[in-house]
């Protein structure tokens, strides 16, 4: 079951240009299962109306503590709701919130459900530069964090004053990121035994000096296999083509990025020796050009064709599987279009891998580029294992869960 499902959450929103980001985060809690009570400060309504949060929570919005129709009902809902909930929510928290939050003033309904709540609290900080590098600011955020509540980073780029630093608050699927992070079950024993090589992203197949062969992966699957690894105590060598996806900061992290599958090849095999655990998620370019132009490639004539000579790229998880070490455990993905499972079981075998994790591009929203994914996964040793339609980084999690549970089984 989808770790959000069922669980209440409250959303407290407060008065900032990025309200229109709670929108979008509200909508991505309730696709996810989860029940939502949205809470609105009186200036963020300002910026999105009370009805679109109503809409889409199918709850009507709370804001002050007192209701001049039903004072009585809304007095006593900030005790409930902050013991209803199991997880709050402040985003976007402005400066005066936050300033608020962490002195104990309490003249709204976020504020009195803030300070009844016995759940796990996350702060989403949004505001504008000065306001950002303000040191009041930061010994507020020091003083929420010593209370326990988890404050949550913002990001750098364009703010609504036009200047550029940070403030801006997290991108809805980056908070979605952190609370499906809270709700995952802890285990009891963590991986620090294991040292696993994934390679992540697409390759670049260079024609000429402006053009290149490539493909859609966007990397997610890699990187969230990458990030499920290094949260529960594993080492992780990350060999990534290009991607747009930041590169998560860890001690435990080796960062390895390349352009090409010769590249990717050579940094397979530098880091092999060190890794136990290998799981291959690129989406490696099978052909490259012959030749490399060495100057941009210019159109001949009006009518010409231009061909492309093109020969094979190593492949690297066949290199990986026909070398693998005592104890390794090889994991390659699979792609397929058609004859799914007979495909990915040819490549369980022909590739020496342990583990072959099939998607398929006939499967909606799943596979290349989508922010969820749905799987097959096929082994020599279990019967194939279906994982349901879950987002990437949930999916990652019960991906690390399910290859450390048969990685368990080979060696004994
Ligand atoms: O043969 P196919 O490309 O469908 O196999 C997919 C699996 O093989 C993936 O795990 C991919 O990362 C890996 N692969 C590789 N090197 C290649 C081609 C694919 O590691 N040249």
């Amino acid at each position: 079951m989808p770790v959000l499902q069922g669980k209440k959450i409250v959303l407290a929103v407060s008065g900032s240009i990025a309200c229109y980001k709670s929108v979008e985060l509200l909508r991505l809690l309730i696709k996810a299962g989860s029940e939502v009570q949205v809470l609105l400060t009186p200036s963020a309504k300002h910026f999105v109306g009370e009805l679109t949060f109503a809409t889409l929570s199918k709850k009507p919005v709370f804001s002050t503590i007192f209701d001049e129709q039903n004072t009585q009902h809304h007095w006593a809902n900030h005790v409930a709701l902050g013991k209803w909930a199991d997880l709050m929510i402040i985003a976007p928290a402005t400066n005066n919130t936050i300033a608020k939050l962490a002195s104990g003033i309490c003249d709204n309904m976020v504020h009195a459900v803030y300070l009844s709540a016995t759940c796990p609290i996350i702060i989403a900080p949004a505001m504008d530069l000065d306001m950002h590098e303000h040191p009041s600011l930061h010994k507020n955020i020091q003083i929420l964090k010593e209370y326990g509540n988890i404050v949550l980073p913002t990001n750098s780029g364009e703010l609504a004053s036009g200047l550029i630093g940070y403030g801006r608050m997290l991108e809805p699927h980056q908070i979605m990121e952190y609370v499906t992070d809270m709700f995952m079950p802890k285990w009891n024993k963590p991986l620090s035994h294991r040292t696993v090589l994934i390679t992540a992203g697409p390759t670049q197949e260079q024609i000429d000096p402006v053009r290149f062969i490539s493909n859609y992966s966007t990397g997610k699957m890699g990187y969230a296999i990458a990030n499920a690894y290094l949260k529960q105590g594993a080492k992780v060598i990350l060999i990534s083509g290009p991607t747009h996806i930041p590169v998560p900061y860890h001690s435990n992290l080796t960062f390895v990025k390349i352009k090409t599958a010769q590249e990717m090849y050579e940094a397979t095999q530098k880091y092999f020796n060190l890794a136990n655990t290998f799981v291959m998620t690129a989406a490696v370019a099978d052909y490259k050009p012959k030749t490399k132009a060495t100057e941009k490639i210019k159109k001949q004539n009006e009518t010409d064709n231009f061909t492309i000579e093109l020969i094979q790229n190593p492949d690297i998880l066949k290199w990986v599987g026909n070398n693998k070490k005592q104890g390794d455990f090889v994991v390659g993905f699979a792609l397929e279009s058609t004859n799914e499972q007979e495909y990915a079981l040819k490549k369980l075998h022909s590739k020496k891998a342990d583990m072959i994790i099939m998607n398929s591009i006939n499967t909606p929203n799943a596979a290349f580029g989508a922010d969820t994914n749905e799987v097959h996964i096929y082994t020599h040793t279990h019967p194939e294992y279906h994982i349901p339609n879950t987002s990437k980084q949930e999916l990652a999690y019960l991906l690390v869960k399910y290859i450390e549970q048969v990685q368990g089984t080979k060696f004994i």
